[in-house]
Formats: structure tokens, sequence, C-alpha cells
């Protein structure tokens, strides 16, 4: 039987060299799938083109980019999701998306087979197929780079070969990938960790260093999702695509770390994520004004854990379902206005308004007008401090 292989496509080198070669080892007909996620660079047009000529038997483009930002962005957000506390996670929510679309256009071609350009050692592999396998556990998978051995320079050999329309001359030492919540950077002179990243590692972000006017922006929220910029209704990818401008321009969301990655190994990743990071603080700030206490501190520990499910690719997984639902209930409230300075490569929050705050200005007040009762704070000090100061009492006798 002639297996349907159903192939997550970007347009480069290694998924373009996939599609002879899929279709020459398995005796398969490829069906090539690009998703836009907002990534900018190459037009879909070239890409759906471009896998035509490489041999595949139907190319698909998907416009994806709201889905993404509504669907993946927007609970991101709401989820504050910053992975070991600073990466905003933009690998990882695209690939539950992209398997969502391998997954349908797998059912309308009747595809058989689902083949992805992943490694074996990176983290978007298991990101794949742990999607896959909650989807459409029926569909195979095959991933030429790991299960093939395929490495770049065989890649380039094989393209030359054949004489595949791409081009395979072009030294990148960078491994890259880039969507609408932000831009992943790693590999090259990266791997030496001592190494700084050097000015053209960054193509979403300028130079924070360099002297410019700041820009300010309100940005206004309705139950945890942005829905306007500077009074402006716009859709979240229309917020994101500008905060990633305006952000990006004063050098806001530069990333460089050391990060744990699922299969054991620990890697430099480079990141710049503007709106991302510049969205995150805002909402980070809406919630201080309108979720109550011990909401805001349980819900500290539950976006962590929804963002480290989601680096590890259990975006379709129970957990991640209910931590959603508590997420969710947690943003009723999370509506009003944030405005912030964006400079010399920092998103400061300046000021906040809300409907549903919680704030009270008679009650924070040292002036005039204060009602909050003072000699009510006496004794409850007193019983807070009553555990702790009677086993203090238990360890002194030890000494
Ligand atoms: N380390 C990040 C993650 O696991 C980014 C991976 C980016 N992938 C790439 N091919 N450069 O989410």
């Amino acid at each position: 039987m002639t297996e349907r292989v159903v192939l997550a496509y970007s347009g480069g080198l290694d998924t373009s060299v996939a599609i002879p070669y899929l279709a020459e080892k398995m005796n398969a007909e490829v069906i090539a799938v690009a998703v836009d996620l907002g990534q900018g660079g190459e037009d879909m047009d070239t890409i759906q083109k471009r896998a035509i000529e490489c041999g595949a038997v139907e190319s698909v483009v998907v416009d994806a980019k709201e889905e993404f930002a509504a669907d993946f962005c927007v609970p991101a957000l709401r989820a504050n999701a910053l992975y070991m506390d600073r990466y905003p996670l933009v690998s990882s929510l695209s690939r539950p998306l992209i398997v969502k679309h391998l997954v349908s256009t797998a059912k309308q071609v009747n595809g058989t087979v689902v083949s992805h350009g992943c490694t074996g050692k990176g983290n978007d592999q298991v990101r794949f197929e742990a999607g896959l396998a909650a989807l459409a556990p029926d569909l195979k998978v095959v991933a030429p780079a790991r299960d093939f051995a395929w490495t770049r320079d065989k890649a380039i050999d094989y393209a030359e070969a054949k004489n595949l329309p791409i081009e395979t001359t072009k030294k990148n030492p960078f491994s890259i990938d880039q969507n609408l919540w932000g831009r992943a950077v790693e590999t090259g002179f990266l791997e030496d960790i001592w190494n700084g990243p050097t000015e053209e590692v960054y193509s979403y972000t300028a130079d924070p260093a360099q002297p410019r006017a700041a820009d300010e922006v309100v940005i206004t929220f309705a139950g945890g999702v942005p829905v306007k910029l500077d009074g402006r209704a716009l859709t979240p990818y229309q917020i994101i695509a500008e905060m990633n401008a305006r952000a990006g321009a004063q050098g806001v969301g530069r990333i460089d770390m050391v990060e744990d990655r699922l299969v054991g190994i620990k890697s430099r990743e480079v990141y710049e994520a503007p709106g991302a990071v510049a969205l995150i603080a805002a909402h980070m700030e809406l919630e201080n004004v309108t979720v109550e206490r011990d909401l805001a501190r349980f819900k500290r520990g539950v976006d962590q854990r929804w963002s480290e499910l989601v680096y590890d690719g259990l975006w379709f997984s129970p957990l991640k379902d209910a931590l959603d639902a508590l997420i969710g209930d947690a943003q009723k409230y999370v509506s009003g206005d944030i405005r912030m300075t964006l400079h010399a490569g920092r998103a400061v929050v300046t000021g906040r308004r809300s409907e549903e705050s919680l704030y009270d200005f008679s009650l924070a007040t040292y002036d005039t007008g204060d009602t909050f009762d003072q000699s009510l704070a006496k004794g409850f000090v007193q019983l807070f401090s009553l555990p702790a100061k009677i086993a203090a009492a238990r360890d002194a006798k030890h000494t």
C-alpha cells in the first residue's frame, strides 16, 4: 500500500529535502502542510510552490495567525506563562496548533503517516508526538532527522544530487524558530555559554542600549484577554503584532538563558519576545489589582505548572485542561487598563485603572480619609504570631 505522509513543512532545507526522501524511502506520497503562525519571512505562496517542486503531491497552506493568537497566545498570557520564570513558550505554543492542522489535513487527504523535521535531542519532537498521541493515535509518525539520522550535510548533498529548488549555500549558523509570540535562536557560537549574543542574533528587537524616545501604551483587557491598544479595538493577533513592533523597537524582551529541556539536556537559548514580555507584565499587574489575594497566590503556582506542562508537550492533557478551568475562572474580573512605558529594553507599568479593582484608596491611604481600623491590628498580630511564639519557646528549652 502506498503510504500518504502528511509532512509539517516550513519551506526550509531540511523539510524540503524530506519530501523526495520520504517519497523514495517509504514509497509514499507526500502532502506538505505549512502553517502560518505569524512567523513572517518568506511568502506562504512561495513556500507552497516549493513543496510541489520538491515532489509533494499536494501542498497545503493554513493561515492560522488569528487562531494561534486567540487560542494559544492568549491562554499563555492568562497563565502569565514563563517557563523557568523567563521563557514565554514561543515554540512550545506553536507545536500543538501545527499538530491540530496536520491531523485535520490527514483526515481530509486520507493520510496514514505524519512527519516532522525535529531531531531526537529537542523538545519539539515530544510536543508533536504527544499531541498526535492525544488527537490521532492511529497515525504513524516518522521524523527523518531523528529516525534516519539525517544531518545538515547529508541534506545539502541530497538536495544538490536531486537538483532541488532550494538554497544550499547560504550558511546560517543558527537554528531559529519564530512565530507571533517570539523568536528562539540556538546553536552556532551560542553553544559556548560564555559567548555573549551579538546584535545579528536578534531580529524582532532593536538594541536596547541605543538612545531613543520612549513609547507609552495603554493596554485594555476584558476578562484577561487584551482587547484594545490606546483605545483602539483590535484582535488578539493585531494586538500582539503591534506590541511586537512597538516593544521590539525599544529593545524589550531579549532573554538569554540556559534552560532545562525535557530530554534532560541543559541548553543555551536566546529568545526575543517583545510583545509577549510586555503583555505578560501588563496582565500580571492587572491581576495584582483585580484578583483576591489567596486566589492570586494560588494561581502563581498554577501558572508555573501550566508553563511546565506546555513546555513538556502536554498541551492536550487532562491536567492542562483542569488548570485552564481554574485560570479561566480567575480571569473573570481581570478587566481594565494598564499604562506602560516601553523604553531601553524594559516594559514598565506606570498606571492601572479598573471597574473591578480591589484597591481601596480609603483603606490604603496614609492621609486623611483613612477607613482602616488600626486598633484591630494589635490582636490580629498577636494571634497570627502565636504558633511561632509557642514553638520558639519550645526551641529555647533545647538550647
Ligand atoms: N528551547 C525552546 C523550546 O524548547 C526553543 C526550541 C526552538 N526550536 C528550534 N528549532 N530552534 O521551546
